[in-house]
């Protein structure tokens, strides 16, 4: 095996070295069923390009290809469809037949259960598909849209070369190409002689059968081909492939089935390249270079081993002006997780505070207009800032709701890409060889902390039957013994909450839990006469379906649920569309270890909550949001990588 980076096996988390008496590690993980949807201009490429990395990633991928052009993706997913001339031999390609599908079918439907997207085509195609991720799950997509890249000749440059170079990066795969340079500027000074030349390389480009050896340029995807290909699908779509879970295997495992995928690809790379011209018409010369890379080099690379002799570097650079939006429950902290790695990584930033709280936000010692604080309410400021074309990326952090219309706002101004840390119904599990009374202090403290006014609030105190009854006792007594009052007074645990309509909100949903047949262990209902106090609030006896219909209380109320043993409360707890943190307890080092992996979260506490540290990151799976805020993570948030490439002249001496 020679040519492909080994580094499936390699995916790899970090130890982090955080302050304090607490081990801290990072876990890549898969994120789950993704769909992607190439293009017909380059598709095996395309098709690489997408489904290698998500299956070295131990994802699942439904792969929809482009309606012209869905030979040779199926033919290598082994979709048993294609059988002209009978002279296709098929062999196991070797991945679970459940890991990857190529997926007929026109636009956009199958996306909607998907849990991350991966697209290539055009603008426009981008936007539509933007909008039906974020009107769904909020699937984070990624985006490989149209350029109309420059190809700049300067006036010392080498006329006939750059005539050849230009010719060929525009004349390319016969122009279909997203980087092709199809604006060619050339300098005054060699312009006429540029543009002779060009005429006479153009005059010279060899057009016609794209099966014949020494054919430059075969014909373009037209109605004709078009009609050609339905037959296939159409049979595609009545032999209806079905999805299936599969993708989770370990990292060795998994390296071993995607070396057999790939040395299969290779060995059939003539058919491959055959189907390649027969779908797109592209010249066979040019179909089907059937290429593994690894993942490092796109990660970490600043200098790339590409093949030929080409000098190929990536430079990180700023994305330009980064938009933030932050919310209310902790302003100070928000501030920093949010501006920090901004500006560190060289963007200049517009902060939007919330309406509640814009007083903390201050700034001095940045030189001037590097940093921007901008006090405002979310419908007018908020979203003025998420939908400026000059804005080049938006950071959010707030509710769901609100992160659902910022990333609409973001989508149908620039495309700016978004980060987002919403909300979280995170469990806190208490396990029957837990120490109860530490349980039950870190339990109170990881929900009713901050007002309870936590994006990763232990809102679903899950603890086993076996201590159940001792478990409930305890907390009720703990939260009569918290001291709510005046925030200025020494010795005070709980202050108001945040204004009157999540006052009102949190009564609400108190009273609901009351009615839903939920016991009402302690609380309930406001604390003293004025101002937005509420008794520290514990429920018993509460069933999912109480919590799963509501948002987050956001507020100082307790539930404590019942169960009986670790698969179900796994099942339980990652049956909810947030997945922001959970807490574990035990001291079985057997029963941490189950519950981390299992657990679909950001973030992991065992024994502990709410460590925060800026080398920990945070953030959320599923609807809890994009990205990581903190640590080395969150430093991709706020950079953009530009590869360069330049022609290598004296390949003796390299
Ligand atoms: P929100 O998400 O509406 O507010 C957060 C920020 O977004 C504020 O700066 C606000 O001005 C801005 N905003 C609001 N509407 C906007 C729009 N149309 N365009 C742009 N920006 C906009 O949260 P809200 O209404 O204060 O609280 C509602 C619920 O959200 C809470 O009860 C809680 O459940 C949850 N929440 C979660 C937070 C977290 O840390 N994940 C923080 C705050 C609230
Ligand atoms: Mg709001």
């Amino acid at each position: 095996m020679s040519g492909h980076g080994r580094e499936k096996d390699k995916i790899r988390g970090l130890t982090v070295p955080a302050e304090g008496p607490h081990q801290v590690q990072t876990l890549q993980e898969g994120i789950g069923f993704v769909g992607q949807i190439i293009p017909w201009n380059f598709l095996l490429l395309m098709y690489a390009w997408k489904i290698g990395p998500a299956l070295a990633c131990g994802n699942t991928v439904v792969l929809k290809t482009a309606e012209q052009t869905p030979l040779s993706a199926l033919y290598v997913s082994k979709v048993e469809l294609v059988h002209f001339q009978g002279a296709l031999e098929h062999k196991e390609i070797g991945l679970p037949c459940s890991v990857r599908r190529g997926e007929l079918g026109i636009g956009i439907r199958v996306l909607v259960t998907e849990a991350q997207v991966a697209f290539t085509g055009s603008t426009k195609t981008g936007e539509a598909i933007l909008q039906s991720a974020a009107m769904s799950n909020l699937k984070p997509v990624t985006l490989e849209l149209g350029g109309k890249s420059p190809f700049i000749v300067c006036e010392d440059a080498n006329v006939d070369e750059a005539v050849e170079m230009a010719h060929f990066a525009l004349f390319f795969n016969q122009g279909q190409c997203c980087a092709s340079g199809s604006r060619t500027f050339v300098h005054e000074s060699v312009y006429d002689e540029f543009v002779e030349k060009a005429k006479a390389r153009a005059l010279r480009r060899t057009v016609g059968d794209p099966f014949k050896a020494g054919i430059e340029q075969g014909p373009q995807i037209d109605s004709k081909q078009f009609e050609k290909i339905m037959r296939y699908i159409r049979s595609g779509v009545e032999s209806g492939a079905t999805l299936e879970s599969g993708g989770e295997r370990f990292g060795k495992e998994r390296s071993r089935v995607m070396w057999r995928f790939a040395d299969l690809l290779e060995d059939h790379n003539d058919q491959i390249a055959a189907l390649e011209t027969w779908d797109n018409g592209k010249p066979y010369e040019q179909a089907a270079k059937v290429e593994v890379q690894s993942w490092a080099d796109k990660i970490h690379g600043l200098t790339i081993p590409a093949d030929g002799l080409h000098h190929v570097q990536t430079l990180h650079e700023p994305i330009g002006v980064a938009g933030q939006i932050i919310p209310w429950n902790f302003p100070l902290l928000m501030y920093a997780w949010k501006v920090g790695p901004a500006l560190a990584c060289g963007n200049t930033v517009i902060l939007k505070t919330a309406e509640q709280t814009p007083l903390s936000a201050l700034h001095a010692g940045l030189p001037p207009g590097v940093l921007n604080v901008v006090s405002g309410y979310g419908p007018t400021a908020g979203a003025a800032l998420a939908s400026h074309m000059d804005v080049n990326k938006l950071a959010f952090t707030g509710s769901t709701e609100t992160g659902k219309i910022v990333i609409q706002l973001a989508e149908k101004s620039n495309l700016k890409p978004v980060t987002l840390e919403l909300g979280g119904k995170s469990p806190f599990i208490v396990c029957e060889d837990a120490n109860v009374d530490e349980a039950v202090e870190l339990a109170h403290f990881s929900l009713f902390f901050n007002q309870g006014q936590c994006c990763c609030a232990g809102s679903h105190t899950y603890v086993h039957e076996r201590i159940y009854d001792e478990f409930v006792e305890k907390a009720k007594a703990r939260a009569l013994k918290r001291v709510v009052g005046d925030p200025f007074k020494a010795g005070t645990e709980q202050g108001p909450q945040i204004d009157s309509e999540k006052f009102e909100k949190i009564l609400r949903y108190i009273r609901s839990g009351v009615d839903n047949g939920a016991t009402l262990e302690t609380g309930g209902e406001r604390f003293g006469t004025g101002g937005y106090f509420i008794k520290p609030t514990v429920f018993s006896n509460v069933q999912d379906d109480m919590l799963k219909a509501q948002d987050e209380i956001f507020g100082p109320v307790q539930s404590i649920l019942k169960f009986k043993d670790l698969d179900e409360v796994i099942r339980r707890a990652n049956a909810s569309n947030c997945g922001l943190a959970a807490g574990v307890f035990t001291q079985n080092i057997d029963t941490a270890n189950t519950l981390t992996r299992a657990l679909r979260v950001g973030t992991v506490w065992i024994n502990c909550f709410d460590v925060f540290d800026a080398a920990i990151p945070f953030g959320g799976y599923k609807m809890s949001g994009n990205g990581r805020e903190k640590g080395i993570y969150c430093l991709q948030n706020y950079l953009q990588v530009k590869a360069v490439v330049s022609p290598l002249k004296n390949p003796a001496w390299l």
